[in-house]
């Protein structure tokens, strides 16, 4: 590779880093994502995600921790937050939330599914 070539895929690198990190939770603020979950996701997915909350709904609230939903892209799981399920309790949420604090309870979501994502130290 010359260094023109290797600039470039450098460069290429960098962009697709960004790329990737505004479609990916990767870097998202669980502690923050924790607290938005507990003030607006909570009475309807319940504390666990399991879809026990106080609220019930037809169709029911989707269970969190399930490998059905845990097994989605992040991105997927922000669109779903973003524009919330047609037809169900599931509205949308992208008046109220900024595309950071999807991305911060993303990030919480994913740490209710077990052993998905190995805790950071
Ligand atoms: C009013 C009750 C209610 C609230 C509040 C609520 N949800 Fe939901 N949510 C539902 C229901 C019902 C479904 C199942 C929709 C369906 O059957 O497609 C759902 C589905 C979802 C899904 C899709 C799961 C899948 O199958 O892929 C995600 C992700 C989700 N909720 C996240 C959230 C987050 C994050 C919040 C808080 C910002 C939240 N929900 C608040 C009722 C709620």
């Amino acid at each position: 590779m010359n260094s023109k070539t290797r600039f470039s895929f450098l460069l290429s690198l960098l962009f697709l880093s960004t790329l990737s990190g505004g479609w990916s939770a990767a870097r998202a603020d669980e502690v923050k994502g924790k607290s938005l979950y507990a003030n607006l996701c909570v009475r309807c997915h319940g504390v666990d995600g399991r879809g026990q909350g106080v609220m019930k709904f037809n169709p029911p609230v989707a269970d969190l921790t399930e490998p059905a939903v845990q097994g989605k892209l992040d991105a997927t799981l922000m669109r779903e937050i973003h524009d919330g399920r047609k037809n169900t309790a599931m509205g949308t949420w992208k008046f109220l939330l900024s595309d950071d604090e999807i991305r911060d309870v993303t990030g919480y979501l994913r740490t209710l599914g077990s052993g998905s994502r190995v805790p950071s130290p």
